[in-house]
């Protein structure tokens, strides 16, 4: 292993797998908001009742569990540059504040995908598949969470970024141009996914 030290191997291990998982986790993300919403729409209610039981609960299995395991390598990567004794960044330093952005950020969209989005989800999947569907405020408070999870991951991934290859710019107007470019780019996107052709 040459001259890698144990902190630097555990460091790039720990970033591999955190990504791995984040493209997981948002990419199914940006697939339930941009083609799958729109594409669910299309569906009768014979069609929704094969479809959705088979395709959601995998779907939802990866989406989750890619959420859990980005937030624990993230937790592992705060501990490695952050608060492991002798290996302290300053969280009151650019990269720190940055990493407080996108960690933040991250843990609010975590705490959504666990407490709103999936037990929404089983709600509405149990309901298609009995034909009792679920209350429509469920329905809306999941699809919100989604939504406003697509607006954060954009400043997020940003955060994440900054601070892992140490941009030192951290005056205030980086931080609102981060936010307004993010959510004209998801907002883009959703206007986009709305007129998609289905002709090939
Ligand atoms: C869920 C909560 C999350 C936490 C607590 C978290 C935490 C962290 C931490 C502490 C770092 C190291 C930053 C540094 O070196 O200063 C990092 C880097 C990074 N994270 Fe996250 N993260 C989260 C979610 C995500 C998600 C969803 C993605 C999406 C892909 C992501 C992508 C990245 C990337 C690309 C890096 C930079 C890697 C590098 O430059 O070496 N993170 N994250």
């Amino acid at each position: 292993m040459g001259d890698a030290t144990w902190t630097e191997i555990w460091n790039i291990f720990f970033r591999w797998f955190h990504v791995v998982f984040g493209i997981l986790w948002i990419g199914l993300l940006y697939f339930f908001n941009f083609v799958n919403a729109i594409f669910a729409k299309t569906l009768d209610a014979e069609s929704k009742k094969k479809v959705v039981p088979e395709l959601m609960p995998r779907a939802l299995f990866f989406f989750r569990w890619g959420a859990m395991l980005t937030f624990l390598f993230g937790l592992a990567l705060l501990y490695v540059n952050y608060l492991m004794p002798g290996h302290q960044a300053d969280f009151n330093s650019a990269r720190g504040h940055w990493i407080m952005l996108g960690a933040g950020f991250g843990f609010i969209m975590w705490f959504n995908v666990w407490f709103v989005i999936w037990p929404g989800q089983r709600k509405i999947i149990n309901g298609i598949k009995t034909g009792n569907p679920a209350p429509a405020e469920i329905v809306s408070r999941a699809a919100n969470a989604s939504k406003l999870n697509v607006y954060l991951s954009v400043p997020m991934v940003f955060g994440m970024l900054a601070a892992g290859s140490h941009f030192i710019h951290d005056e205030w107007y980086w931080f609102v141009g981060v936010i307004v470019i993010g959510a004209f780019a998801a907002s883009g996107a959703y206007k986009r996914a709305a007129k998609v052709s289905t002709e090939v």
